[in-house]
């Protein structure tokens, strides 16, 4: 009940005009390539929300703090876990998940691709609250036990929102959005249920680290070192030229043989350099070529 008490009424927030919302429309741009046009609306009124929990009058005090002040900073990132679109689900596109699986499995299966001794590495890039990264996870170790092999792989997840990161750390996750997992998936996977919730098998989470990351910056660290990258409906929120930027870091970060995985329709007319289109029915995969 305090909760409704203390929520200012649409009618009482502050509103941004035009000039406003398209300083906050290029800022969101320029930051993390996330295009908001669309959404009007909905970011003027988090924004004006938001300027009323911390106090601030005027929109364009607000601006200047967040874009200009050590406050600023930290005041960015609540604001900007408010006004990003996390939508997300287990195994959210099946055919590309089970392209994942089957590639691990036949490069796994002995004297067929990847030494023994060598992990086999994932990055889910624009990871929101970790559901993506454990799907991969667990393909990942479905793939070993196909190819009769132990368990080898590690799997990094990146966003840029802090609030999806620590969730994702967790690994707990409501029933309901497990309804639709494979049960046997999930008996394996995860713990029994508990007050509606089920976390992820600690074997699992232990083999899977989460990390705050802007796509925009490229990561140099996995230059070359990278097995498979799995993005999907991320690249769709940025500009055309944005996405292939983020498509050629994408392609360093692969190692030769190694896979990219996208949103089908999120890139088109366009094959990056040095990468080849995988003909998978229903699946938009790109394979690194070996000799460059
Ligand atoms: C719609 S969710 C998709 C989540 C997941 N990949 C899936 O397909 O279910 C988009 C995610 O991209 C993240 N994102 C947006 N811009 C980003 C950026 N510049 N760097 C990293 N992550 C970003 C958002 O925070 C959000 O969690």
């Amino acid at each position: 009940m305090s909760v409704l008490i203390n929520q200012p009424a649409l009618a009482e927030l502050p509103v941004l005009n035009g000039r406003q919302f398209r300083l906050w429309e290029d800022m969101l741009e320029n930051r993390i390539g996330v295009r908001v046009a669309k959404r009007q609306g909905y970011i003027c009124s988090e924004i004006s929300k938001r300027m009323i929990e911390g106090g601030w009058g005027d929109a364009d005090s607000y601006f200047r703090d967040v874009l200009g002040t050590l406050a600023g900073a930290r005041e960015w990132g609540i604001l900007l876990d408010r006004l990003l679109v996390k939508e997300t689900q287990f195994f959210r596109h099946q055919p590309s998940h089970d392209y994942v699986r089957a590639r691990v499995t036949s490069l796994v299966t002995p004297n067929s691709g990847i030494s023994s001794r060598s992990a086999f590495n994932i990055w889910s890039a624009g990871c929101a609250s970790g559901e993506e990264a454990y799907s991969l996870a667990i393909q990942a170790a479905e793939g070993f036990a196909a190819a009769g092999q132990p368990e080898n792989y590690y799997i990094v997840g990146t966003d840029v929102s802090a609030d999806a990161i620590a969730s994702a750390r967790e690994g707990i996750y409501s029933n309901s959005a497990l309804e639709q997992s494979p049960s046997m998936l999930k008996e394996k996977y995860f713990s029994p249920p508990d007050g509606g919730k089920r976390q992820v098998a600690s074997a699992v989470r232990q083999r899977v680290a989460f990390s705050i990351a802007n796509l925009l910056e490229k990561q140099t660290r996995y230059n070359n070192y990278l097995d498979l990258i799995y993005c999907q409906n991320v690249l769709v929120y940025f500009k055309h030229w944005r996405r292939r930027e983020i498509v050629k870091n994408f392609q360093a970060c692969l190692k030769p043989g190694g896979c990219l995985i996208i949103g089908p329709g999120e890139l088109t007319d366009w094959v990056p350099d040095n990468m080849r289109r995988l003909d998978v029915p229903g699946v938009q995969a790109y394979e690194k070529r070996r000799k460059q």
